[in-house]
């Protein structure tokens, strides 16, 4: 388990292969969860059919692969985060025959695909799960196992551990006689990687999609792998009295383990014995150092959630740069960030940003260096949809409880997506959905947004456009503050055209001399505006006087 970081791994993590970028380190990837894109059936759910039947507008809409988030027979408690078995299909979803077709349509058409690896737990129906309850070996020591304690003459769990979810992480287990361990739902045992035959189940998960031909992983929940084997209790943080509340202690015991670490390690080793193209992207809500670390032990990167847990539509210019500034900072030399703005576990973009920041916060994640994210629907601006208590599935929101559940749920984040203002806006024949449509599909959809003079989508593809431009692949980055409600950055690359960025946060127009930029041209080409007002695109201006509108984001080229 201890192993050191080799050469090799060290070589292949910083440097490209052969002068050319390797294909991940520039890629627009979109998040796409098959129950929500498109329901070929008319059962009311996304089917892997229908994620065929629409490759086509992930191409138009320049992405270069999708992530496609779990697809595995499940229960549904937790979207599917809930795995019943690691090596088939969901018949929800369609079959293994169409989960390969899909995967060879998309490769002709030059599209990646990158799946969901959770190793954390599996479904409590797991057969794994089910064995180990009735001890059969070699299951009974796949999960974490343990008989609690006696307070009182009464038994209660081991320790003060909070799930994720809310509520003790111990659920007591009838038929074993003893509690197991699990850092989300109930119904998501976790695993003991303690154990050597989990670790190497976790491999062969991981060898069989690779032999099927997928282009990568995103790796779930990897803070939570290991826990503290001494079980020892979590500090209290005073932030709440409610026991069942997951801030009511620290997580030193239960999250960023070093063992996590390693792991990650292990499965770079495993990656890179099979296929060297294949892409291991982590999902990691931690600080900045504990996410940078991901890299040193072997992760092509891990998701950059700064836009999502550091800013929101109030935080001023300076807050911005210097969360841009802080990641650059601790990149490690040659490694290729990400930028993620929103995903099935946040509310939406355009809901936490509103309709003018929102846009310039997807021009930040296009045009800054590296990776960019885009989740399902955010490339339309959807929004947040509004669901009753007794429509509410996410068990995030359901063990919150009636009064709080809004504050929690995911749902309204993970409703359909809004292809056109027919029946269930497009992505179901079926009127009724796995969850409601937003009612606004009327207006907010693609189609609407395709025939628009000006609509999200179109702002959307001009400046995804540039992401081919070598300055933007390639380019240089350089931020500068000019007073807490402006900042600019440039994408700059030797004899290629530079980009600027200007992002006005403030409610006041503004006049800038961008000529603060060493060797800047002393005449601007303007691009774009995020609401596409008062100013013409396309227009030359002068560079020590260029406006920007209040609440808007100005992209210009070197002339
Ligand atoms: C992270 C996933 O993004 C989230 O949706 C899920 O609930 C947890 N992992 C547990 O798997």
């Amino acid at each position: 388990m201890k192993a050191l970081i080799t050469l090799s791994t060290f070589i292949l993590l910083f440097f490209e292969v052969s002068g050319e970028l390797e294909w991940w380190r520039t890629m627009s990837l979109y998040q796409l969860c098959p129950r929500s894109f498109k329901d070929s059936d008319g059962n009311g759910i996304g089917d892997f059919k229908g994620i065929q039947s629409k490759l086509h507008y992930l191409v138009e809409s320049g992405f270069d692969g999708f992530w496609l988030t779990p697809f595995y027979p499940s229960p549904f408690q937790d979207f599917g985060y809930d795995i019943s078995n690691f090596q088939e299909i969901d018949p929800l979803y369609g079959t293994m025959k169409d989960f390969e077709d899909l995967l060879e349509m998309a490769h002709n058409m030059s599209l990646k695909v990158i799946i969901d690896f959770v190793p954390n737990h599996s479904s409590d129906q797991h057969e794994w799960f089910q064995k180990s309850v009735k001890k059969i070996d070699p299951y009974t020591d796949y999960y974490i196992w343990n008989e609690g304690k006696f307070v009182n003459g009464i038994r209660v769990p081991p320790n003060n551990w909070v799930s994720v979810f809310g509520g003790s992480s111990w659920t007591w287990n009838e038929e074993r006689q003893a509690y197991f361990y699990h850092q989300f739902a109930k119904g998501q045992p976790d695993f003991d990687f303690r154990n050597e035959k989990v670790r190497n189940e976790m491999k062969d998960i991981l060898i069989f999609w690779i032999k099927k031909g997928v282009d990568g992983f995103r790796m779930d929940a990897l803070p939570f792998i290991f826990e503290d084997k001494y079980l020892r209790n979590e500090k209290l943080t005073g932030r709440t009295h409610n026991p069942n509340d997951f801030d009511y202690t620290y997580h030193d015991y239960t999250m960023h383990l070093i063992e996590n670490y390693e792991m990650v390690h292990e499965w770079r080793n495993v990656i890179d014995q099979y296929n060297q193209s294949n892409v291991m992207m982590i999902e990691a809500y931690a600080n900045i150092s504990l996410t940078m670390l991901y890299y040193t032990y072997g992760a092509h990167f891990p998701f950059n959630f700064g836009f999502i847990t550091s800013i929101n539509q109030y935080s001023n210019a300076n807050r911005i740069k210097h969360v841009i500034d802080e990641w650059m900072k601790y990149l490690p030399l040659g490694a290729t960030s990400s930028w993620v703005a929103g995903n099935h576990d946040q509310h939406r973009l355009r809901t936490r940003f509103g309709p003018d920041i929102a846009p310039i916060i997807t021009m930040m994640v296009q045009l800054l260096p590296g990776v960019a994210v885009t989740y399902l629907g955010d490339e339309i601006c959807m929004e947040d949809t509004y669901l009753t208590w007794e429509e509410t599935q996410d068990p995030q929101g359901c063990n919150a409880g009636k009064t709080d559940y809004q504050k929690r749920s995911r749902d309204p984040v993970r409703t359909p997506f809004q292809w056109d203002a027919s029946t269930s806006a497009g992505f179901s024949t079926n009127p009724r959905t796995w969850l409601r449509v937003n009612d606004n599909y009327k207006t907010v959809n693609l189609a609407a947004q395709k025939a628009a003079d000006k609509s999200c989508y179109k702002s959307f593809l001009k400046v995804t456009k540039l992401r081919r431009l070598p300055s933007i692949s390639k380019g240089e980055l350089k931020t500068k503050l000019f007073n807490n409600d402006v900042f600019a950055f440039s994408r700059e690359l030797k004899n290629e055209i530079s980009i600027y960025v200007v992002i006005n946060m403030g409610n006041e127009p503004v006049t800038l001399n961008l000529e603060v930029f060493e060797n800047i041209t002393s005449k601007l080409k303007l691009y774009h505006l995020t609401t596409n007002i008062e100013l013409p695109t396309g227009s030359i201006v002068n560079t020590n006087s260029v406006k920007v509108p209040a609440r808007n984001a100005a992209i210009l080229f070197s002339n």
